[in-house]
């Protein structure tokens, strides 16, 4: 049973909080490369953690993220003048650099020194993967880089997208853990969707799913296991890694696919999602679908990262064809359907009134990791999943004889191996 209390602790992320003091131990996806495309391109508005931030790329390519807000009379500047290694405010012509520090106000003689006692407060990125990551947390320890395999492959093997979703990190996330969703609120795509076609998609539909949750050393496995032909269980194994990156089972032939939770502010939150096959390039079929919305990515509206599904349009439900069986619960697509019942749940969604079962111990067992390494990070001990060696794992999905233990028979499979594909049926 989880009591106010304790579903503050897990949902808050502001700066200060426990959540959000770990949150801010790790890189942090921030924002799409794309976005800031050009030196001096326009700036960027990035809410992160609950921190209001601009993101720009000055003259020389460098990228900058720091606090939204002119130190002098606080006007965005989001408005501001990306020129000349700097962003500069359009009110009165102060003038910063990728670091925050106020490199010119115009009023005042450069000899007074008065530009170099403001500073804006701003944030280390680095670029890997196509997206921007941040670092927010104290300087003295910033972790190693990100080393998940979806950065490492080229570009022409990955694919990215982000969406904003209306509801805390956490639920949404959990929605990421719980995969015994997937044979009721997702069963009819596993029939339709492009990307998820096989023989997995056809035995993820039987609905007698058991879970096995094995603790790893960056957060944990969870084995979920549906019957397959005789003396044989078929098992979907998904990955967790600290602290809101989560991996899917593949289907037959496709590329693996993953998230990361990361909280905007904790009634928003941005979710990433990355498609990527280890040895071979996407193809233009792949490209065209998920640039489409399909798999696991969305259609936005134009300019922004709001899917054009959403709560305002009531996701657009179809009820017959929810009555007709070909949605389960009238949204269309495996994302929107994800984000609209996550989001039906509230803002944040109260846990105290919850009653878990069986096929909830991964979000339970994440609850317990997430609170550990909140405990371990004030020992002064390394949260898990700090270790780069950690984000090198996959998800697979196998067929095993009953007796095996998936951990151990699938450990091979749970592994990243240059220039070999993921395990998949
Ligand atoms: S408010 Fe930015 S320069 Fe005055
Ligand atoms: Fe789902």
């Amino acid at each position: 049973m989880t009591t106010r209390e304790q579903n503050d602790f897990l949902t808050r992320t502001g700066p200060g909080t426990p959540i959000g003091d770990l949150f801010r131990r790790y890189w942090i996806p921030a924002l799409k490369s794309e976005e800031i495309a050009e030196p001096d391109c326009p700036p960027v508005r990035v809410k992160l953690l609950g921190e209001r931030l601009i993101a720009f790329r000055d003259s020389h390519g460098r990228v900058g993220l720091t606090d939204e807000f002119c130190a002098h009379r606080g006007v965005s500047l989001w408005f501001g003048r990306n020129e000349e290694n700097g962003l500069r405010c359009p009110y009165h012509g102060w003038k910063y650099d990728v670091t925050g520090q106020c490199i010119e106000v115009p009023s005042e003689p450069l000899k007074s020194g008065f530009c170099r006692k403001i500073k804006l407060t701003s944030y280390p990125c680095v670029e890997l993967g196509d997206v921007v990551w941040a670092y927010m947390g104290p300087p003295e320890l910033k972790p190693p880089l990100p080393n998940f395999e979806w950065v490492r492959v080229p570009h022409s093997h990955r694919f990215i997208s982000k969406r904003t979703q209306e509801c805390n990190y956490l639920q949404a996330m959990e929605g990421g853990i719980d995969s015994a969703h997937v044979s009721f609120l997702h069963r009819h795509e596993l029939r339709s969707d492009d990307l998820h076609v096989g023989r997995g998609a056809e035995l993820t539909r039987g609905t007698d799913a058991r879970f096995d949750v094995v603790e790893t050393k960056g957060g944990m496995v969870i084995g979920v296991r549906r019957p397959a032909e005789e003396g044989h269980l078929y098992w979907r194994i998904t990955q967790w890694i600290m602290p809101f990156h989560t991996m899917i089972p593949p289907y037959g032939e496709n590329a693996l696919n993953g998230h990361a939770w990361v909280p905007v502010d904790d009634e928003n939150c941005m979710t990433w999602s990355f498609t990527h096959h280890p040895t071979r390039e996407l193809t233009a079929h792949e490209l065209g679908v998920m640039r489409g919305g399909g798999g696991i990515h969305v259609k936005l509206v134009p300019g922004s990262f709001r899917p054009v599904v959403n709560k305002d349009n009531d996701y657009m439900v179809d009820r017959t064809a929810q009555k007709a069986g070909k949605t389960y619960c009238g949204v269309a697509g495996i994302a929107m359907q994800d984000a609209a019942i996550q989001e039906s749940m509230g803002p944040i969604q109260d846990r105290a009134k919850e009653n878990l079962t069986s096929t909830d111990n991964g979000v339970i067992m994440a609850r317990i990791r997430l609170r550990k390494a909140v405990e371990a990070m004030r020992a002064g001990r390394e949260p898990d999943g700090i270790d780069p060696a950690t984000h090198a794992v996959r998800s697979a999905s196998v067929v095993l004889p009953e007796t095996a233990s998936f951990h151990e028979a699938a450990a091979e499979a749970l592994t990243v191996k240059e220039g070999v594909a993921h395990t998949s049926v």
